[in-house]
C-alpha cells in the first residue's frame, strides 16, 4: 500500500474510491483532527483534503476511479477561516448559498468543526433537497453537531420534512415553510445554526425564492459563496450582514449522471432493510406533495415506484419509503420504519425496486 509523507505546506487531496489511514503524526480534515489508526473511507465521486500543522504519514488504498495528489498549500480559502470567525463571534443564523459544486457542503463541515466546542450548541439545517446530506434527497433535516465530521452525511438527521422532489422549484413555498419550521424548533439559546442551501441561484424565480427564504429566516450572517457574480441579483437589497467567499479552485465539479448516482446512495441509506407496510386508505391522509391541502386523491392510479412521505401526527417525516401499490383500499409501501403514519404524501421520483431513480 503506498505511504504518502505530507508536510504543512503539502496537504493531501484524495478523490474517493480509497481509503486512507494515518500512521504517524497529527492530521485534519476540515478542522476535524484525524486519530492514529482510524481508517477513513472517502466515497466515489467524493473528494477530501487532509492537512497537518507538523508532518504526517499516511498509507493509501484506491479504487477505480479515485486518485490522490499532494498540493500547494492549504485547500480552505482564507475567506472561509473569515467567515468561521465571523461566525463564532456573531452566532445565531448563517445561511451558505453558492451555485452546484461551489462548495456549499464542504463549508458547511468546516464551519460545522470550527464551531464545535466555542461554547453553545452547534446545529446544522440541511435544505438541499436534491443533494441532500443529512436526510434522504426530496427533504429537509435538521442534526445537532455533538463530535468533529469529515463529512455532513454522518450526521444524523434528527427533524425532517418531507419536500417531494429533487428540484427546489416544484414548491419553493414549501421548502421555505419546511427549512423555516425547523429553525424554529432548534433551541439554542446563544448557539450557532448553519443553513446549507440548494445550487438553484441563477434564474429569476431562483433570485426570488432564496430573497423570500431570506426574508423568512432574517439569518445573523449570509455567506455567499460565489464563482463569478451570480449571486449579485440575490445579495443586492439584501439587509442583512453578509460576507462574499472565493469558492475552492479545489472544489470538484460531477456531472448529471454522478448527481444522479450521489442520490440514489442517498435513498438507500435510508431505506436499508426495507419491509412492506400496508395501510388502510380509510385510516390515513393520502396526497401529492405539491396539493398539502388535498384530503383524498380523486384518481387512484398505481403509482407503483412512486416516492412517499411518511408522515407524523405533526407533518414530520418519519421515513421515506416506496409506493408497491395502491389498491382495493390499501397502499403497500416499502419502508424501514415500523411507526404507523398519519399521512402519506406522493412524490414527484419514481424509484426501482432497486432505489434507482427511473
Ligand atoms: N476547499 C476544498 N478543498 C478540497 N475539496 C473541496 C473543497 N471544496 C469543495 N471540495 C470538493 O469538491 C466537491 C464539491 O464540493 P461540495 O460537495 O461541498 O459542493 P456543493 O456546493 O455542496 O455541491 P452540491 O451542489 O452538489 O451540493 C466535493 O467533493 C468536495 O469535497
Ligand atoms: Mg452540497
Amino acid at each position: 500500500m503506498p505511504e504518502v509523507r505530507l508536510s504543512k505546506e503539502k496537504p493531501l487531496l484524495v478523490d474517493g474510491p480509497a481509503s486512507i489511514v494515518l500512521r504517524e503524526g497529527t492530521a485534519t480534515s476540515l478542522g476535524a483532527p484525524i486519530q492514529i489508526g482510524n481508517s477513513l473511507v472517502i466515497a466515489k465521486y467524493r473528494r477530501i483534503a487532509i492537512e497537518t500543522e507538523m508532518n504526517a504519514v499516511f498509507q493509501i488504498r484506491i479504487g477505480e476511479p479515485g486518485s490522490y495528489r499532494q498540493v500547494n498549500g492549504s485547500t480552505i480559502p482564507p475567506s472561509w477561516r473569515d467567515a468561521a470567525e465571523a461566525l463564532r463571534h456573531s452566532r445565531g443564523l448563517a445561511v451558505i448559498l453558492g451555485d452546484v459544486d461551489s462548495g456549499k457542503s464542504t463549508l458547511c463541515t468546516y464551519l460545522a468543526n470550527t464551531c464545535l466546542g466555542h461554547g453553545g450548541q452547534t446545529s446544522i439545517i440541511d435544505g438541499d433537497v436534491g443533494q441532500a446530506d443529512i436526510g434522504p434527497p426530496t427533504t429537509t433535516s435538521s442534526s445537532t453537531v455533538t463530535k468533529h465530521i469529515i463529512n455532513l452525511q454522518e450526521l444524523r438527521p434528527e427533524r425532517s420534512y418531507f419536500i417531494g422532489d429533487t428540484s427546489p422549484s416544484s414548491t419553493p413555498d414549501k421548502l421555505v415553510q419546511s427549512i423555516t419550521h425547523l429553525r424554529d424548533k432548534i433551541s439554542t439559546g446563544s448557539g450557532i445554526i448553519i443553513l446549507n442551501t440548494d445550487g438553484w441561484v441563477r434564474e429569476d424565480e431562483a433570485v426570488e425564492h432564496k430573497r423570500q427564504l431570506l426574508d423568512s429566516l432574517r439569518p445573523d450572517l449570509v455567506l455567499a459563496l460565489s464563482l463569478d457574480h451570480e449571486l449579485d441579483h440575490i445579495l443586492e437589497l439584501l439587509n442583512r450582514p453578509t460576507l462574499p467567499l472565493e469558492a475552492s479552485s479545489f472544489a470538484l465539479t460531477r456531472t448529471r449522471e454522478e448527481r444522479k448516482k450521489a442520490r440514489e446512495e442517498g435513498y438507500r441509506r435510508f431505506l436499508k432493510n426495507p419491509k412492506h407496510m400496508d395501510l388502510r386508505l380509510n385510516t390515513i391522509k393520502l396526497r401529492m406533495f405539491n396539493a398539502p391541502q388535498q384530503q383524498r386523491l380523486d384518481q387512484i392510479t398505481p403509482y407503483r415506484g412512486t416516492i412517499t412521505g411518511l408522515l407524523d401526527e405533526n407533518g414530520e417525516l418519519l421515513s421515506i419509503g416506496r409506493i408497491e401499490r395502491i389498491g382495493n383500499g390499501i397502499v403497500r409501501i416499502t419502508t424501514s420504519t415500523e411507526e404507523t403514519p398519519r399521512t402519506v404524501e406522493l412524490g414527484a421520483v419514481v424509484l426501482s425496486t432497486r432505489f434507482d431513480e427511473i
